[in-house]
């Protein structure tokens, strides 16, 4: 039996809830959908599912603006579903990560609606963050939303609230103990249902200092927080450490407590893991301090090249920052808010890149849809549905390509995700992609996950740290090759476009794409190609 914490080196499968199966013909995901589904996903070899929002929402920002966070909202299902898709679940022994959303509520959640009504200085107001406009009227900051346009909206009577996002996400205000303890009500109620742990949305967001102050480049600054915005690295580096509403020192005293919470469940282990995008990345290994959360996304290869000295850091520094605090690294190619990868950087690349990520210590995540190489949803603009599309006025065209319903089987769109008209179109072209082609190929990219995810537990899990071999950044000639040995297994990528010949030992035991051929002792990857080999 092995000792360690189910969530340690765990595989994570998200699922994005409108997107994953209908089961009523609405043209929308529910959660008698994903149960109706576990069987597939218990077949990719996942050890969890995190399910993204399901709360009863206006649906403003895909779920992420919450109206009532202890019950479902019923484009999804009720709370009987939510109870029989845990049961479903546990019984095949997969856990269930939600995703809690304490940065903000949305606008029409009962204390937000109380709130507008009981006006200036009221104990309503004091739960969310109501300021007084300026005396020329501008609103009390300088401040961009994350989504575009200004951060403060204001209200009938004059005052302005803060919102980091859309402004039907009015920004709680964490100084308040009721803010805390509602939270912790929420907690319990869904780990009481049965839940595993939590996702925990804009972790790092929580408290907010100096709101009267003004940023000196607001629209920098909030281009800098943008993924779909270029910008000199140097340049964002240094706009980075400016952010004047994120990581501030009071939200660990907020997860110390919620770690206590969950530490007095016995014997139910529960983890959390913190969406906490901060700068400079050595910020992110406080979320996970000992007496802390479990694990912190590292975001860095949802934008990183497919180029070896680019990932040689990125995967070294998580690793070796993460083991200044104990923790392992977490791992993720694509989420809801991201380009998907194979769109980003190629189909043939993103297999390579994910049978290099399932190698390596700590856990992965993998985004519903991945599995089977999916690329982004090509869209018109009158589909899109994204805030982040309208708040930008167009030059961001928002999340809604990652976004868009998994294909299941059939020929013709919408493939089986639902019998009515899918909430975003699923183009006729990913004919090829659905699970029932796939899994009818034994060379799809579904076959090489499943592969993958097997022998990652049978070898992998649990094997320790790694040992680099192959990389430039070592002094290697071949800046084609990045390789590692860890355990038993040796892992060999290669990203350029030629077949490269590489010295190694052992057994081939997968590869993400074409032939390794052996000569003398030798081993032939082909391009843009990723190898295990067992030794
Ligand atoms: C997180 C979510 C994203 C959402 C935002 C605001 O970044 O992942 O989808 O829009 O928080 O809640
Ligand atoms: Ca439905």
């Amino acid at each position: 039996m092995n000792s360690s914490p189910w969530w340690k080196e765990a595989t994570i499968y998200q699922i994005y809830p409108r997107s994953f199966f209908d089961s009523n013909g609405d043209g929308e995901g529910d959660l008698p959908g994903i149960t109706s589904q576990l069987d597939y996903v218990k077949s990719l070899g996942v050890d969890a599912i995190w399910l993204s929002p399901f709360y009863t929402s206006p649906n403003k920002d895909g779920g992420y603006d919450v109206a009532n966070p202890r019950d479902v909202d019923p484009r999804f299902g009720n709370l009987e579903d939510a109870k029989e898709l845990i049961a479903q679940a546990h019984k095949r022994d997969l856990r269930v990560i939600a995703d809690i959303v304490p940065n903000h509520f949305s606008d029409q959640h009962e204390w937000f609606q109380a709130a507008l009504k009981a006006g200036r200085g009221s104990k309503e107001r004091e739960r969310f963050h109501f300021y007084e406009a300026n005396t020329d009227g501008t609103p009390p900051n300088n401040w961009i939303s994350i989504f575009g346009g200004p951060s403060w909206t204001q209200v009938e009577d004059g005052q302005f609230y803060l919102h980091l996002f859309d402004s039907s996400q009015p920004d709680l205000n964490w100084e308040n103990p009721e803010v805390n303890a509602d939270f912790e009500k929420t907690l319990r109620f869904w780990i009481d249902l049965g839940v595993d742990g939590f996702r925990i949305d804009v972790a790092h967001g929580l408290i907010k200092e100096d709101v009267l102050t003004n940023h000196p480049d607001p629209q920098g600054l909030s281009d800098a927080l943008r993924l779909d915005v270029a910008m000199d690295f140097e340049k964002r580096n240094a706009l980075l450490l400016t952010v004047p509403f994120f990581d501030r020192q009071g939200v660990h005293e907020i997860y110390r407590n919620w770690r206590k919470l969950f530490d007095s469940y016995e014997g139910r282990e529960i983890m959390a893991v913190a969406e906490a995008w901060v700068h400079p990345p050595v910020n992110a290994t406080r979320y996970v301090r000992a007496d802390e959360l479990h694990q912190v996304f590292n975001f860095d290869l949802l934008t990183a090249a497919f180029n070896s000295d680019v990932l040689f850091d990125v995967v070294e520094q998580s690793i070796s920052l993460n083991a200044t605090v104990n923790a392992l690294p977490t791992w993720a190619l694509s989420n809801h808010d991201s380009p998907r990868v194979a769109s980003r950087i190629g189909d043939e690349q993103a297999r390579a890149l994910a049978l290099f990520v399932f190698g390596l210590p700590g856990s992965t995540y993998v985004f519903a849809g991945q599995e089977l190489g999916l690329p982004d949803g090509q869209l018109q603009d009158s589909d899109r549905q994204d805030p982040m599309f309208f708040r930008s006025n167009g030059p961001s065209k928002g999340r809604d390509g990652a976004r868009v319903p998994l294909p299941w089987s059939g020929d013709t769109t919408p493939f089986g995700f639902s019998n009515g008209k899918p909430w975003l179109p699923i183009s006729q072209s990913w004919r090829d992609f659905t699970v029932e082609n796939e899994l009818a190929d034994p060379k799809s990219s579904l076959h090489l996950y499943k592969n993958a995810l097997e022998l990652r537990k049978e070898f992998l899990v649990g094997a320790g740290g790694l040992t680099w071999l192959e990389s430039s950044r070592h002094g290697s000639k071949e800046d084609a090759l990045l390789s590692y040995s860890r355990g038993v297994i040796t892992v060999v990528m290669n990203l350029s476009d030629s077949a490269k010949e590489c010295d190694v030992a052992g057994k081939l035991i997968i590869v993400s794409g074409g032939t390794v051929d052996a000569r003398d002792g030798k081993k032939v990857i082909p391009a843009r190609s990723t190898a295990w080999f067992l030794t």
